[in-house]
């Protein structure tokens, strides 16, 4: 290993939605001549490997994930069981310290990124070897809900509705039944009889450095602020846009899509795991069949169903024959994007999904969910960044009607509308930023690791320096 490049351990939550983008992240350092051990559920890394791209510096540990009280035998990540025992799987993960004690003693890396195991930062600073906490949930949303600033308020409904002092961006706030969700997270257990909040409090505390996806001009002004609330480095990985699929589009969507005008569909795709109402559904199904415009809907059979034919609205199916599909299942989301006949994109405002949609053509119209990040997300790209228009929704219900979806629609996609065009034209500039510049050669490692200035860095380059000693010795 030459002294530029570093050995690093990746251990983040075993979920699918954590571990596919520590696995994209992995890919772009590995890029760049860096080491990774990737810390993988045993069952699950055959799930991943065909996302590895350099299997001769990214290496699989592969982790027995110990069965917990109340988890289907064989559960080793969120993804294989239902919302509720998602804490069990993460109780699971704290009862594997141990066996990643060891694997780190064996290891040697320099940093382990993580995101929530909170008592990796005690266990590393033991070893010597630093702690990232590299996290999904986005910098907007992570400062908004868990600056110290926040921290020292009582998290009601009301604090919730309005940014905490000292917030980079006004325009960012949450209606009363956004607030409310968040305010009744406040005393929800994630394994191991732990916080949630407390978690995520104690990543951000203990770690060395804290660290998100995201590029200066999008996320700047919440990095900045989380660096001096926190008073500790707090970086950015690029967008971590991502490669091009080796694949092509299944046939039968291509020949689908193919059929329409450039720019005239509809595509509505909202993530892998949300769950529509049954009456949600239907508003959703309705308002894009008011928009009059051809579309295909990707999204789960709602809750309480078996199929989604069972579920569609009366006489849908009729009715728009031939123009608008329904289909519940995996689709090839980044290829259907960057299709020429997809013209707008109703997203739930998963952080992979906004990066799809931004270094693509077709509008944005946003329709998150609670939970997550996905609000604030959609907040910054609609009320701050005006790159994509949200879809109204029921100040205390929370729930939107056919007639808000069809209206979002027919906002960004009309050429005359004054707000679509300015939507078009912000959405136009980011793009061309998102896609001109080599955005990741400023690449957080890099950064923490090389920069002169910086403690982290200057610490892990000379216990580097120590250990290449030592090994030469
Ligand atoms: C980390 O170590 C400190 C100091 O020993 C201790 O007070 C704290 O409870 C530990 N935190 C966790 C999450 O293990
Ligand atoms: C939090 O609630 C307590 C009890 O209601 C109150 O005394 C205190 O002033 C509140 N703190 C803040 C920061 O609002």
């Amino acid at each position: 290993m030459d002294s530029s490049s570093m050995h690093i351990a990746m251990f983040p939550l075993f979920a699918m939605g954590h571990l596919t983008p520590y696995l994209h992240l992995s890919n772009k350092l590995a890029k760049r001549g860096h080491k990774i051990s990737f810390f993988i559920p045993r069952r699950t890394q055959s799930k991943l490997e065909q996302f590895n791209l350099f299997p001769d510096l990214i290496t699989f540990y592969p982790i027995n994930v110990p069965h917990v009280e109340g988890l289907p035998l064989g559960a080793e990540t969120t993804s294989d069981v239902s919302f509720s025992l998602g804490p069990l799987i993460m109780t699971a993960m704290d009862r594997t310290e141990r066996d990643i004690e060891l694997l780190l003693k064996q290891l040697k890396p320099q940093i382990v990124f993580f995101d929530f195991t909170h008592w990796l930062p005690n266990l590393t600073r033991r070893m010597g070897i630093k702690s990232f906490q590299y996290s999904i949930i986005g910098p907007a949303t992570v400062s908004y809900v868990r600056s110290p600033t926040r921290m020292r308020q009582n998290m009601t409904e009301r604090d919730l509705m309005q940014p905490p002092p000292g917030y980079p961006v006004s325009s960012i706030k949450l209606r009363s039944h956004e607030a409310n969700f968040l305010a009744s997270i406040r005393n929800w257990e994630f394994g191991s009889g732990v916080l949630f909040y407390e978690r995520l409090n104690n990543g951000l505390m203990l770690s060395d450095a804290i660290g998100f996806k995201g590029c200066r001009e999008i996320e700047g002004p919440y990095v900045d602020y989380l660096a001096e609330q926190f008073g500790k480095s707090v970086l950015l990985s690029g967008p971590i846009i991502p490669e091009s699929p080796k694949t092509v589009l299944e046939e039968k969507w291509s020949a689908w899509l193919g059929r329409f005008k450039d720019g005239s569909v509809v595509f509505c795709a909202l993530g892998s795991e949300w769950k529509l109402p049954h009456d949600q559904f239907q508003e959703l199904v309705l308002g894009l069949e008011l928009t009059g415009l051809p579309f295909l809907a990707v999204v789960k059979v709602p809750i309480g169903f078996e199929t989604i034919e069972a579920a569609l609205p009366e006489g849908t199916k009729e009715r728009v024959e031939g123009r608008g599909i329904v289909h519940s299942g995996w689709i090839q989301q980044q290829l259907i994007l960057g299709h020429p006949s997809v013209g707008c994109f109703i997203t739930h405002c998963g952080a992979g999904s906004l990066t799809e949609a931004l270094v693509n053509k077709c509008q944005m119209v946003l329709l998150p969910q609670l939970g997550g990040d996905h609000i604030i997300n959609a907040r910054m790209m609609g009320s701050n960044l005006k790159v994509g228009v949200e879809v109204e929704k029921g100040e205390e219900d929370g729930f939107f009607t056919k007639e808000s979806v069809s209206r979002a629609v027919n906002i960004v996609m009309d050429e005359e509308n004054d707000v679509g065009k300015q939507v078009r034209a912000n959405h136009a500039k980011l793009r061309n930023f998102l896609l001109s510049r080599d955005l990741e050669s400023t690449c957080l490692v890099e950064k923490i690791v090389m920069e002169e200035e910086n403690k982290v860095g200057r610490e892990v380059r000379a216990n580097h320096a120590k250990q290449e000693f030592l090994d030469k010795a």
